[in-house]
């Protein structure tokens, strides 16, 4: 008979046969950055991610360095806001500060940066509205300037999150004629319209003051038309295809991993951190087995990285072990 327990029978035979695990490797921890001095504020729907200003940032970045964390990816609040976001190319923006201090202190801490307008913008969409719609071609504009201004700070690699139509290649164009041939590109290529960014909303103060971002970001009923964006980024040139959120969008991880020969990640988003918190503090579930359980199906799914406001706690857990 065939006896599949037999293989189940000791740690080190499961050991032998498991197929997926998780590494610290695999991980990218997010990171707000404020402008201002001496702040630290707790953000109450994200128990233990906090705001930092980059004088206060310090023992962050020296933790996630300790832990051998290989990447953070940078958020900016910045002190004022404008119509157009035209803070996010201030070459002395907070973003732009950020990135030269963390490569400065750390020039081994690999420096993603968020490209985006929604922290930035009065009214907290993704780029330029007119006629209370995002213009988008108009914001490509804006987004190639934003993009070389990360770049000349010094960033490792730029991450457009906007879900504008054409906005990996506008980056990828402005890029390759300033000199930055060699910066690559994570596209947030399949980002769907979720609730699940409560949260992270609350945390840096971007949301839509009018309307909601159904007009350029997915709608969850969608799968196919995954496979068409993540298609476009592709042949746009994107370096590495994100999927977000991650949890409920599983399948659709799955279904860029075998579709597409570029490396995938996905974004484990604010709201999926907030539901782990929430439950762990009423008792109701084992924190860090829930963490590690809804970490790991990412990577069975197919992500091969994963941006995570866990990633200081597993990679604590994998030290344990
Ligand atoms: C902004 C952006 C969002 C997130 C990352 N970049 C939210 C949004 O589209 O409103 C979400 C991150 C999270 O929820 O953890 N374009
Ligand atoms: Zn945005």
């Amino acid at each position: 008979m065939n006896r599949t327990r037999r293989l189940r029978k000791t740690e080190n035979i499961r050991r032998l046969v498991r197929e997926n695990k998780l590494t610290v490797d695999d991980l990218i921890y997010p990171l707000f950055i404020e402008e201002g001095k001496n702040i630290e504020s707790e953000i109450e729907s994200m128990p233990g991610i906090k705001r930092y200003s980059l004088d206060t940032i310090s023992k962050e970045l020296d933790e996630v360095v300790s832990l051998n964390i290989p990447a953070v990816l940078l958020f900016g609040i910045p002190s004022k806001k404008d119509d157009e976001g035209t803070e996010t190319w201030n070459d002395n923006g907070i973003v732009q500060q950020a990135i030269r201090f963390i490569k400065k202190k750390y020039p081994n801490l690999y420096v993603i940066t968020d490209v985006c307008f929604c922290e930035y913008t009065s009214h907290g969409h993704c780029g330029i509205i007119h006629n209370n719609d995002l213009e988008n071609d108009a914001t490509l504009v804006n987004l190639a300037k934003q993009t070389i201004s990360h770049a000349k700070a010094g960033a490792d690699m730029v991450a457009p999150s906007g879900m504008l139509d054409g906005a990996v290649l506008a980056m990828r164009e402005a890029l390759d004629n300033t000199g930055f041939y060699d910066l690559p590109i994570m596209g947030y290529s399949v980002k769907y319209s979720s609730a699940y960014y409560g949260p992270f909303r609350d945390a840096v103060d971007s949301s839509p003051s009018f309307g909601d971002r159904r007009t350029y970001q997915m709608d969850p009923s969608n799968r196919d038309e995954a496979m068409r964006e993540a298609n476009f980024d592709d042949l746009e040139g994107a370096d590495i295809l994100m999927v977000k959120p991650a949890l409920s969008y599983l399948d659709i991880i799955r279904d860029l991993k075998n579709n597409f020969d570029r490396p995938i990640a996905c974004y484990n988003v604010s709201g999926e951190y907030a539901m782990i918190k929430a439950a762990a503090e009423k008792g109701w579930i084992d924190e860090e087995r829930v963490m590690m359980e809804s970490l790991l199906s990412m990577k069975r799914a197919g992500a091969d990285i994963i941006i995570t406001y866990f990633a200081k706690e597993v990679a604590k857990v994998l030290l344990k072990r």
